[in-house]
């Protein structure tokens, strides 16, 4: 038997964990700070925890003593639990803190990618105090983007435009950002669209997952603030509709050559999951940030897919001997959708009851922020549930996932238009009017 200790307790563990139990040797242990009732099922052990608990992780890693790890979110991570883990000579499939900084720090990525002379970066500049900022603005031409630089829940990052309507209240947020961190990155806004590459990387070498493209706005059509992603989809071919396959290679390529820089870099290899989230523009790829675990909700489009064994792919990333495994996925479409409060993100009711109801064949449920009681199933304030059709074609697989986010009953709302044909189109004619 495989003892595998997983960290954390939202959609993006759930499916783990389903993968990893593909494989009937493996037994599951998580540390999770709400009973995710999917997770709980399939693990043979359940700690309720916070996630980056040092000393609690470590009394339940001693107890169980596992093969190895996986953290699932960015926050244990950060505060360098694999570096605990591995102290008590246990190793992870995640990375440890310092090539963790990948993502928990923007400045250091930008920094990396232009030290090692790797394309992808847009203009940007980081500040250490007020000084120049303002210029730098105003030569941006009022098209510009300021990023807190630590991990913020995706809430630190601020766009001229969308949240910022001129210099001066840019200005005024990069000076919050200051006080705050001693450090501010402020870039130029990019046009184009986003998707999300997600590599395996055992430090050396990058194995690429399907690309995925997210939803990161509240409301149908793009609208509302932003969230934690309510949805993505992905195709049989493993691309994208708006990208030509020579983006994804170049997203690929800028990927391998991170991996290379940050071992030149921090003599650390980086083991676990690079997720890139890119963005296609009139000239090509730019990166947008890097993030050092699988993204939620793209998981959910790749893992169920994956036709090689997930245990095997984390050892070969702890083994660095990622160049000796074939890693396939099935030619399949995949369409996911999150259920969420009434809400959310800003004030999400909590506490409410909702059932599942009647879900259509074939529909993989997921539970996200959900606490489950002896009556039932009730909101516990962030995404809920995800759900996510796969099909031969990205239609049927649309249809799968939206007939199932309609059976779930309660104060809860999910974007209908996330993977149809006519949020598609739009997203093509986008890139055809920008790359003319
Ligand atoms: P991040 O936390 O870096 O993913 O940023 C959150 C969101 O802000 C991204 O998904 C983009 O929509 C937007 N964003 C970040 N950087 C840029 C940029 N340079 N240009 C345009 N949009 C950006
Ligand atoms: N899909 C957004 C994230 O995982 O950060």
């Amino acid at each position: 038997m495989k003892k595998i200790l997983l960290i954390g307790n939202g959609a993006r563990e759930h499916v783990i964990a389903e993968s990893l139990k593909k494989n009937s040797g493996v037994e599951l242990f998580v540390v999770g700070k709400t009973k995710n009732p999917g997770l709980y099922k399939l693990s043979e052990g359940y700690l309720m925890a916070e996630v980056s608990d040092k000393n609690a992780i470590r009394e339940f890693a001693l107890k169980i003593k596992p093969d190895f790890a996986i953290l699932g979110p960015e926050a244990p991570i950060a505060h360098g639990i694999a570096d605990m883990l591995l102290e008590l000579e246990i190793r992870s499939a995640s990375p440890l803190k310092t090539v963790g900084r990948l993502e928990s720090s923007k400045s250091f990525t930008r920094d990396l990618l232009q030290k090692y002379g790797i394309k992808g970066n847009p203009l940007f500049k980081v500040f250490f105090s007020e000084d120049g900022i303002e210029d730098f603005l105003k030569k941006l031409d009022g098209n510009f983007v300021i990023k807190a630089d630590g991990l913020k829940g995706g809430k630190g990052v601020k766009v001229s435009g969308d949240h910022l309507q001129s210099v001066k209240e840019g200005f005024s947020y990069a000076k919050e950002c200051l006080s705050e961190g001693g450090r501010v990155v402020v870039e130029e806004k990019l046009i184009g669209q986003e998707f999300s590459l997600m590599s395996f990387c055992d430090g050396i070498d990058t194995v690429q997952m399907p690309a995925v493209q997210d939803h990161k706005r509240a409301f149908e059509g793009d609208k509302g603030p932003n969230t934690g992603g309510m949805g993505s989809y992905s195709c049989g071919n493993h691309l994208l509709p708006f990208l030509n396959s020579s983006d994804i290679e170049e997203a690929a390529n800028i990927t391998q050559k991170v991996a290379n820089a940050l071992f030149q870099e921090t003599g650390t290899y980086f083991k676990g999951v690079m997720y890139g989230g890119f963005i296609a523009v009139k000239d090509g790829i730019r990166l947008i940030e890097y993030n050092a675990r699988f993204g939620d909700p793209e998981v959910m489009n790749v893992l169920p897919i994956m036709k090689t064994d997930f245990a095997e792919i984390c050892e070969a990333i702890i083994e660095r001997k990622l160049n000796e495994m074939k890693i396939e996925f099935e030619n399949k479409a995949t369409v996911c959708k999150y259920v969420v409060p009434n809400g959310y993100p800003d004030t999400p009711v909590k506490g409410e009851k909702i059932d599942i109801g009647k879900m259509p064949d074939g529909v993989k449920v997921y539970f996200a922020s959900v606490d489950e009681k002896e009556d039932g199933l009730y909101l516990a304030g962030s995404r809920a549930v995800a759900v996510v059709g796969i099909s031969d074609e990205l239609e049927d697989a649309e249809k799968i996932a939206q007939q199932a986010v309609e059976a779930v009953k309660g104060p809860v709302f999910f974007r209908r238009d996330i993977g149809t044909n006519e949020l598609i189109e739009k997203r093509i004619e986008m890139m055809k009017a920008i790359r003319e």
